[in-house]
């Protein structure tokens, strides 16, 4: 865990607030001391079964350490960029951003990448009412494989909607045996040459099973227990490609958070949790366990083969010799649920930023129809787009204020094609509108479906459920009322209900409602990291001209305009930077 000096902090911003109007830029020499430090560097380790190769790793480990934040408070976290070779971001997944322009970490869309040996000092402040569980990865190519970590939000004064005696992390990853730069310059390749299957699923770091028909009896994580206690467990998915069903042997799970809102308590069996999602559940241990280990089972859905990890929930003493999977799966879960939780769960309270709008308030509906065409080489698209590594040529918020490669996004085009400006390739909207994006699947050029776990970045939205076919607004309003107002989200899953269609075949769909409040630069993607990279991202652009740039301009986002530029420190220059949280708090 990462220490950190909330009173410090918290003084220095009421100060900072009183003296400084607007935002300017300010040097970070040595007098100024971050939040917490993030060193990212590449090493060669071993994971799971798996022979060691070049690995990207956050402070030496993978996952990196679990930073703990308030919500209310405004946070500096500062990351280097160690590696000689390869440009870094980080991204803070869950957290809106919007007052913090330039440090979201997406490096085609907010901000110029950390070049090698450089360092970045991201600007955190998470609105209250936010509390819960987020994590924090790179942005770059396929660097969040391993460059990731939890992050969690605590409430700052009000006390917790729930009792529990301790949290806990239960952090999913994925382990490919195909190093990042193999797998990315396969999945651009044409033919596209797959990364392959995930070769394990890991729980806080470790795990063995079996992967794609092969034994891996590596050591397991432990999750260490006592009897007749309330545990919170955080499950984070920070997988690149599993959607993973998991469960515990002999335990069920009360849901009470997903994706950062407590909701009204849900009872489970099982979970699934698609890369991005996370839920908190709470696990009560027994008062007289019949044996001292319980296992945690996870396996792959919705792939060609199965992948099948284990961790264990050990209320013995830590044991001398690491524990390993077991020679039968314990378990059996569930085939894939469609609409897993989807109507059933609640908000735990009413929203501090807004009602559900209703349907009468939508001013607009955009829909994504995805599509994965094969020719030469294969990309995923959203109304006829993709968003690759080609497009665009610079961050498109850094084009937006040099007014060089591309112009303002143009809703007038937009309204004529499907939401998305063919020129500036973004789909534009505008403060105050009520959209209502409903993400459509669709059988790709040789007929096959996927299933998609959908992220946004820049706002949650109220996740209004999915189904089979085409959306039916008045026929799922009818199943809104009838179920009960649904939770706000930041990743939810498009489900396929057939392996095969025919292409361009409508059978799927997703939707979302948004209030549009924040002005900025935001993307909306695929989280399975192959499918971004094969093109499966759009960036929407919130607010006008004015609106999106108007707050900070020249001279003072000058260090953010050029790759390498004073917001970046390196060893012989302190950065100096615009402290935007600043008239943020003015503000509010
Ligand atoms: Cu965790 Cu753009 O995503
Ligand atoms: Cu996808």
């Amino acid at each position: 865990m990462v220490f950190f000096k909330h009173t410090l902090s918290a003084i220095c911003v009421f100060l900072l607030a009183l003296v400084v109007a607007d935002p300017q830029s300010i040097t970070h020499n040595e007098t100024f001391v971050p939040d917490a430090v993030l060193r990212v560097s590449t090493s060669n380790i071993s994971q799971s079964c798996y022979p060691s190769k070049s690995t990207v790793l956050v402070n030496g480990t993978s996952p990196g350490p679990e930073l703990r934040i308030k919500e209310g408070i405004t946070y500096w976290i500062r990351v280097y960029n160690d590696m000689t070779h390869q440009n870094l971001t980080m991204h803070w997944h869950g957290l809106t951003q919007a007052m913090a322009p330039f440090a979201d970490g997406t490096p085609q869309a907010s901000q110029w990448p950390i070049p090698p040996l450089h360092f970045f000092d991201y600007e955190m402040l998470v609105p209250i009412g936010m509390a819960g569980t987020y994590f924090y990865h790179s942005h770059v190519g396929f660097q969040a494989v391993s460059a990731t970590g939890p992050l969690i939000v605590e409430e700052d004064q009000v006390p917790c909607a729930y009792q529990y005696d301790e949290d806990k992390t239960v952090f999913l990853q994925d382990v490919f045996t195909k190093d990042d730069s193999t797998i990315e310059a396969g999945l651009v390749a044409s033919p596209l040459s797959w990364s392959g299957e995930t070769d394990m699923i890991l729980v806080n770091g470790k795990g063995g099973g079996s992967a794609n028909g092969t034994v891996c009896n590596a050591s397991l994580s432990s999750i260490n227990v006592q009897p007749g206690k309330t545990y919170r467990l955080r499950f984070i998915g920070a997988t690149t490609l599993t959607f993973a069903s998991l469960a515990f042997e002999g335990h069920d799970l009360e849901i009470i958070e997903a994706d950062g809102h407590y909701t009204q308590p849900h009872n489970t069996s099982f979970l699934q949790l698609g890369t991005g999602q996370r839920f908190s559940a709470l696990l009560h241990t027994k008062l007289n366990p019949e044996k001292s280990t319980y296992y945690l089972q996870l396996e792959s859905r919705e792939r060609p083969t199965l992948t099948r990890g284990f961790a264990v929930l050990n209320y013995g003493p830590k044991p001398s010799t690491p524990f390993t999977p077991p020679s039968q799966p314990p378990l059996t879960l569930p085939n894939t649920t469609l609409g897993f939780l989807d109507y059933e769960l609640h908000p735990f309270s009413a929203p501090t930023d807004g009602a559900f709008p209703t349907a009468q308030e939508v001013t607009r509906r955009v829909t994504l129809t995805v599509h994965q065409r094969v020719s030469g080489q294969t990309v995923w698209i959203q109304n006829q787009y993709d968003w690759t590594d080609a497009f665009p040529a610079e961050p498109y918020l850094v084009s937006l204020y040099k007014n060089d490669s591309i112009e303002f996004p143009s809703m007038q085009r937009a309204l004529s094609n499907n939401g998305i400006d063919p020129i500036s390739r973004a789909f534009p909207a505008q403060i105050g509108e009520v959209l209502e994006i409903v993400i459509q699947n669709t059988g790709a050029d040789s007929g096959g479906l996927d299933v998609h776990p959908y992220h946004a970045h820049g706002a949650h939205y109220w996740d209004l459920g999915s189904g089979n076919g085409s959306y039916d607004a008045a026929a799922n309003e009818a199943r809104i009322a009838a179920s009960g107002p649904p939770v706000q989200r930041d990743t939810t899953m498009l489900y396929r209900y057939a392996m095969k269609t025919t292409n361009g075949t409508v059978m799927g769909w997703r939707a979302w409602r948004l209030r549009v409040s924040q002005p900025g630069v935001w993307m909306v993607h695929c989280h399975i990291l192959q499918h971004m990279l094969m093109g499966m991202q759009t960036l929407w652009v919130m607010g006008n001209k004015t609106e999106v740039l108007g707050k900070v301009g020249y001279p003072d986002v000058a260090g953010y305009l050029q790759y390498g530029g004073s917001v970046y420190g390196n060893a012989s220059r302190w950065p100096s930077v615009v402290h935007f949280t600043d008239s943020w708090v003015d503000e509010q």
